[in-house]
């Protein structure tokens, strides 16, 4: 590569060839980039030829292209970011919705913990701010690391980005030696304002909302896009720590205060849900003037011992939850309601709607949820809206409430057309025209056409290779669908298969349009690369009806390995017996997800495609953490009689961090039976089958190395 200097020899001819051929390379590194861990460019290399770029347009400013890389904004794609594997997770918060959902939440911490009524429990309280999560790593003060949340375990390394935000110190006097700061990237409303005026200068891309505007600016190839845009930053909580930071939240704020980072001013501690909601309606009513978007108020257990004790469930802290500030609305007329077929089959109504703004984002699609909700009835036949239904041409009300899909919510009959008619629900599948039935007590009609249905498929290649499920780098919804309308895949197996199934056929590929030998190379890099792939995820990625992530993760933990899995979804197929026992046994699933599972996994069709991908892959045993050296790693423990040092929740779940498998009942399997005061037969049993007993204090102290 030709060097700065020689920049003064180009003449004018040669800078044109010059600057046509960089716009080329860096559209393509921006678009072509797959396979992070082998990249076309390195962004040492792509920074460079960007300098380059622009030290040649600085030179001959009317050569400047209209495409040129100066001037691309928000063309960045994630796969252009090394990714980082998060030290501590990054997880999601549950909702709340009223104060009665807070009360819920405040009885649960207290049961899990066992602290009764009368005994005061603190809490802290502060706005929930509607941007985007950051985790900072610093070392010996030093900030060696920023990273986006991704998919909560591994996210985005932006650690150029993150020195170029204002709100961020890289450097803090006194630290403990590790330090991961999480908070939020935002940006203010006048900042976006300002922002989108400029963009709209300059033609660039307009930003939907602030929050939209931080994350494209954050998540930006060239750092110095991220510093020319006004990003500021809220810290709230923390991931690895070499030393703890304080006793409770509150302090723990105030220390990263301390260090210099900007925590937000309308954090309080408050003394139990009344006083929780009471700042919850103080922070509402100051809402519109904040001069920043939030969407709720975020409430945790203040003491860090007890936000210790209650742990996490699989995607969420105990100790937490997001009281949400209520949806926003707006009418409008709905012009058409298309029928979406989806992985399992349900006929799902959208709602076409004329474009209208609701909470400064542009709705034209809604759910209409299912036929009775068009209808006006609820499943049981009772009304809904007052048993108003809903028809293609009238005036609907639209809700939306953050992230969650908008719906179409209520219809004003004054406005109705004459002509409007009720609308009739297809009793066929529009995409396979094979019968769309309701088994009784289904809100939902499905198609019946099962995998001959393309929409079913390709819904369930698509939910295949999505961010949670197999995740393959360049093989996204747009490709699935590609390749699926072109027969190259069918099911999942067939991804697997692509490469030999080209051979050397793969001019096919690379001669279509966005496709060149380096990005097919690339593709079939990333394909090979997911062969390995965690049990859960494999179970998730199947796309099973009621078996979502947080469940594909229990079964995962359970069952260990896939043979293990598979034999025992075998054994209880019947939904009888040991194995369905043991199935429904597991906190999390129940008789009808379980039914689901076992169900799906004995049809022949599902059957045959699942052990045609299994060949493909090398499936990996559950990786137990924070189980070296813990001496109950694998046993099965019993628990029985009245525990007093912790509730029975609490005890279940830190044997479960350790490894060890809590059952319900003893048999000769059992391992360890720990024993409270008024233990009765279970101990008996235990007795009688040589288990070893253990009262609560001889437990405690076998774990308290761990
Ligand atoms: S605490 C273990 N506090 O909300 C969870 N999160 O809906 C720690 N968020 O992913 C999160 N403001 O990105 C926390 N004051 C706040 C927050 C906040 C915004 C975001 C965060 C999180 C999401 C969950």
């Amino acid at each position: 590569m030709a060097s700065l200097a020689e920049i003064e020899e180009l003449n004018e001819d040669a800078a044109k060839k010059e600057l046509a051929r960089l716009s080329e390379v860096l559209a393509q590194a921006n678009t072509a980039y797959h396979g992070a861990d082998a990249p076309d460019l390195s962004d040492a290399e792509y920074d460079a030829l960007k300098k380059r770029n622009i030290a040649i347009e600085a030179r001959f400013p009317h050569l400047k292209r209209t495409d040129s890389p100066t001037d691309q904004v928000g063309a960045a794609p994630s796969e252009g970011f090394s990714k980082v594997e998060h030290a501590v997770a990054m997880l999601s918060l549950a909702n709340g919705f009223d104060a009665e959902d807070i009360a819920d939440f405040d009885g649960r911490v207290r049961r899990y913990l066992g602290i009764p009524e009368e005994t005061q429990l603190d809490y802290t309280a502060e706005p929930k701010i509607d941007g985007l999560s950051l985790s900072l790593r610093f070392e010996n003060g030093k900030l060696v690391q920023a990273a986006t949340r991704g998919d909560g375990s591994i996210g985005e390394n932006v650690t150029a980005n993150a020195r170029t935000i204002g709100d961020i110190p890289t450097q803090i006097a006194e630290a403990p030696e590790v330090l991961e700061v999480r908070g939020e990237v935002y940006m203010s409303h006048p900042d976006f304002e300002a922002l989108n005026a400029r963009q709209t200068e300059t033609g660039g891309k307009v930003f939907a909302n602030p929050r939209n505007a931080a994350a494209g600016s954050l998540r930006q190839l060239d750092a110095s896009i991220t510093r020319a845009r006004p990003l500021r930053f809220f810290a709230y909580a923390w991931g690895a720590l070499s030393e703890p930071l304080a006793t409770t939240q509150m302090e723990a704020i105030e220390r990263l205060a301390e260090m210099g980072f900007a925590t937000n001013p309308l954090t309080r501690t408050c003394a139990g849900p009344s006083e929780l909601v009471a700042h919850y309606d103080v922070i509402e009513a100051q809402r519109a003037t904040l001069g920043y978007d939030i969407d709720g108020v975020v409430y945790k257990v203040n003491d860090l011992t007890l936000q210790e004790r209650l742990g996490f469930r699989s995607t969420t802290p105990r100790w937490a939850i997001a009281h949400k500030f209520p949806a926003e609305l707006a009418w409008t007329r709905l012009e058409a309601i298309d029928i979406q077929v989806g992985r399992t089959g349900a006929l799902s109504p959208v709602a076409r709607l004329h474009p209208v703004t609701v909470g400064g984002v542009v709705v034209s699609n809604a759910t209409l949820h299912n036929e009775d909700y068009i209808a006006g009835r609820d499943n049981k036949g009772g009304d809904i809206r007052g048993g108003k239904d809903i028809r293609v041409g009238d005036w609907v009300q639209v809700y939306r409430a953050g992230d969650v899909i908008p719906k179409v919510a209520d219809v004003d009959l004054s406005k109705r057309p004459d002509d409007a008619q009720p609308y009739a629900f297809p009793t066929r599948c529009p995409e396979c025209d094979s019968d769309a039935l309701r088994e009784p007590g289904d809100a939902v009609r499905r198609c019946s056409g099962g995998l001959i249905c393309p929409a079913q498929a390709v819904e369930k290649l698509k939910h295949f290779v999505s961010r949670a499920a197999f995740d393959i780098e360049g093989l996204g919804a747009k490709q699935v669908e590609q390749f699926y309308g072109d027969k190259w895949i069918k099911e999942p197996a067939d991804i697997f298969t692509l490469k030999e199934h080209f051979g050397t056929g793969m001019k096919q590929l690379k001669n279509r349009e966005g496709w060149g030998e380096k990005s097919a190379n690339n593709l079939f890099d990333a394909i090979d690369e997911k062969r390995k792939i965690s049990l859960s995820r494999l179970i998730f990625s199947l796309g099973i009806r009621h078996v979502g992530e947080a469940a594909s993760n229990l079964i995962a933990l359970h069952y260990g390995t896939w043979d293990a899995f598979d034999a025992a979804m075998q054994a209880a197929q019947d939904q009888e017996g040991a194995a369905w026992q043991d199935l429904i046994d597991i906190d999390g699933v129940g008789a009808v997800m379980a039914g689901s599972l076992v169900h799906t996994l004995a049809q022949p069709a599902e059957r045959a495609s699942i052990d045609r991908l299994i060949t493909q892959l090398d499936v990996q045993p559950v990786a137990r953490p924070d189980t070296q050296g813990s001496p109950v790693a694998g046993r099965i423990v019993v628990f029985t009689g009245t525990l007093e040092k912790m509730t029975r929740a609490e005890a279940k779940a830190r044997a479960e961090r350790l490894g060890a498998k809590v059952s319900g009942s003893v048999s000769a399997k059992t391992d360890i039976l720990v024993a409270g005061p008024g233990a009765g037969s279970k101990a008996k049993k235990a007795a009688d089958l040589g288990i070893e007993t253990l009262d609560e204090d001889g437990w405690l102290t076998l774990i308290s190395d761990a």
